[in-house]
């Protein structure tokens, strides 16, 4: 999957200043509210995330439907991780702290059908690149799948301000990396 994100992360660029080019979903059913836009990518999409601060106690532990890699541009969070392909949320096994900057090139994956995670903003949002694969076969709760067809999308102007930050925090990462 990081392959897949290097590949994503080098097209980048010639998408970030067309809004026309993503489609938007703002992410609130459960804390932490994400600002999501997102596009096919291979055979998968590429989404980029705006995700707010939220208590930590009140943040949604959920599994991903798809394997996946990201690239957390900036934002300081906590993560609490744990596995399991059951239906039932996992004993959560592992609590850390991330600080990520443009500089830092903060990457992980989640390549595991039976990972499940939460993230926890603190004191800002935090700004993130995820890829993702075609879906696994794994069980995903139901309210997720009802609620994700349901969701508003952004406005253009929030689009518009998304990508503008986006295209900052990246330019700053290249700078940093190249
Ligand atoms: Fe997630």
């Amino acid at each position: 999957m990081l392959a897949r994100l290097e590949r994503a992360l080098a097209a980048l660029p010639q998408w970030l200043h067309d809004p026309d080019l993503w489609y938007s979903m703002d992410v609130n059913y459960h804390p932490p509210r994400v600002e999501r836009l997102y596009r096919k990518f291979e055979d998968g999409r590429i989404f980029l995330h705006c995700i707010y601060p939220c208590g930590r106690d009140e943040a949604l532990i959920h599994p991903h439907p798809w394997p996946s890699a990201m690239l957390v541009l900036s934002g300081r969070y906590r993560t609490i991780v744990g596995a399991g392909a059951q239906r039932k949320r996992p004993v959560m096994v592992m609590e850390s702290m991330v600080s990520a900057t443009p500089e830092a090139d903060y990457r992980y994956t989640m390549d595991n059908p039976a990972g499940w995670h939460s993230v926890i903003p603190e004191g800002g949002p935090v700004y993130s690149i995820m890829v993702a694969g075609p879906r696994w076969s794994r069980w995903i709760p139901e309210e997720t799948l009802a609620i994700a067809g349901r969701l508003t999308t952004l406005t253009p102007n929030r689009v518009s301000e998304l990508l503008e930050t986006v295209a900052g925090l990246y330019a700053q990462h290249q700078r940093a990396n190249a």
